[in-house]
């Protein structure tokens, strides 16, 4: 089936603003060695001639190089935005502007608009669906089953995508393959942990220019982004102190050298709140309710419900914007409690997100998975897919070699050790 034609080619805030972002990407591309290497290769191979590419993910300095890898691999390829907040203008600007690529994305985009933009991807009638939280697909699924016999099918970016994902399989919906980026080694370990742990101090940072130093930071979450954080924060000198669900996840956290208790009893004595959960209403109004005077919270989970916003608003008198992506609730008790990036992502809200040099594995993962998607076509059954060992394993080598660091390799003895259940006795 062909795309239908597009209404408008594409919906960013100004397009003036493209030399600015032009001038950014190529600063990432600096640190974005591996997917180089991809975007080199596809350029001489086309992999996605004739293929029609909805991504929908934060419109970043690092996803340019992503989109701009998949246009240079002959795909018809559109972003839009996976979050109303994280847009970086520019890079929009710049994307259309300088990479002929359409983008559908405008920082600060109501709920509508972002909404729009899904259908818009939808309208592009992709083959391939790259997702960050699954929005994209769900909506698919929903409303436009007539276009599921174009789908050769989708990858995910993040842990809330995959969780969606596997609820979709479960109740028989997801009838197509889908590409687990998330879970991929090269991805998880490195983005989720050390990408969220710092770009989420930086937001912090950023947003309100306060010293970590001898603070008290509660991060909820002791899962691959909060491990990060609470390692990032301890770096930075604060007392960090997490709160989990998960038994297991709670003792790693104890012998990791943090303090561990609930919520009800960390909101006593936090001074700044970090939720990575995933989950809702992780902090709420009994919450709000017994925090210090100036408490801080904020978000870097994929959506923005860790926080009970309204249950605050409905506690608050006066919402006052104190700096940029800062605001503080008066309570009608006389305390205050500050948000920082309205409870969104607060690492791409107040910051740039995570750092490109992280990036470049997850997105290098976005890039295979797609070709994989293509060379596999008809071969792979619905459902959740891993990326391929040998893949996770490649891109590791060429980050190991593009920084410059070399590893042993097994010796021919050792191989056999390793494979024999008779030696070592
Ligand atoms: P994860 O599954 O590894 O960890 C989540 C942890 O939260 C688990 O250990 C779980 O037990 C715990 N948890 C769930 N409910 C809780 C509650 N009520 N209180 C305390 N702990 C609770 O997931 P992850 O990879 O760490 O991702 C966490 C969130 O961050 C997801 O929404 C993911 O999509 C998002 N994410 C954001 C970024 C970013 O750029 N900010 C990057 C990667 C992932
Ligand atoms: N998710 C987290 N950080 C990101 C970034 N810099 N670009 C795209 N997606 C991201």
């Amino acid at each position: 089936m062909t795309a239908t034609p597009i209404k408008q080619k594409y919906d960013i805030a100004d397009i003036s603003l493209a030399a600015q972002g032009k001038q950014r990407i190529e600063w990432a591309g600096r640190e974005m060695p591996v997917l180089r290497q991809i975007q080199d290769r596809f350029t001489q191979t086309k992999p996605f001639a004739g293929i029609r590419i909805s991504a929908c993910c934060h419109v970043t300095t690092e996803t340019a190089h992503l989109a701009i890898a998949l246009k240079n691999g002959g795909a018809d390829a559109l972003l839009i935005a996976s979050n109303p907040l994280s847009t970086q203008d520019d890079v929009a600007a710049s994307l259309v502007a300088d990479y002929g690529i359409p983008v559908y994305a405008k920082r600060g985009e109501d709920n509508a608009t972002y909404h729009a933009h899904v259908e818009t991807a939808l309208d592009h009638r992709p083959n391939i669906i790259i997702d960050d939280g699954s929005d994209v697909v769900a909506t698919l699924v929903k409303e436009r089953q007539a276009q599921l016999s174009d789908i050769l099918g989708t990858t995910e970016e993040t842990t809330t995508g995959i969780v969606r994902l596997k609820a979709m399989f479960n109740d028989g919906v997801l009838t197509f393959p889908a590409m687990n980026v998330n879970d991929a080694d090269t991805k998880h370990f490195f983005d989720n942990r050390y990408g969220t742990g710092q770009s989420t101090l930086d937001g912090i940072i950023r947003a309100t220019n306060i010293l970590l130093a001898g603070k008290n930071i509660v991060v909820a979450g002791y899962g691959w982004c909060g491990k990060g954080t609470a390692l990032r924060a301890r770096g930075m000198g604060a007392n960090v102190i997490v709160t989990e669900i998960d038994p297991v996840r709670a003792i790693e956290a104890v012998m990791d050298g943090f303090r561990v208790m609930p919520m009800d009893e960390a909101a006593t004595v936090g001074d700044i709140f970090i939720t990575v959960t995933g989950n809702k209403h992780v902090i709420r109004r009994e919450h709000f309710a017994s925090m210090k005077d100036g408490a801080m919270v904020c978000n870097s989970g994929h959506f923005d419900i860790e926080i009970d916003l309204k249950s605050l608003e409905e506690m608050s008198g006066e919402v006052k914007q104190v700096r940029n992506f800062t605001q503080q609730y008066f309570l009608q008790d006389g305390k205050s409690v500050i948000v920082l990036g309205e409870g969104r992502l607060v690492n791409l809200a107040a910051a740039e997100g995570h750092p490109s040099a992280v990036m470049d594995m997850s997105f290098a993962n976005q890039a295979l998975a797609c070709e994989y998607l293509v060379t596999q076509k008809g071969k792979l059954e619905p459902g959740l897919h891993s990326i391929p060992t040998e893949v996770d394993q490649e891109i590791a080598r060429l980050k190991l070699q593009a920084m410059g660091i070399a590893i042993d390799s097994l010796t021919a003895e050792q191989q056999i050790y390793i494979n024999s259940w008779t030696a070592g006795t």
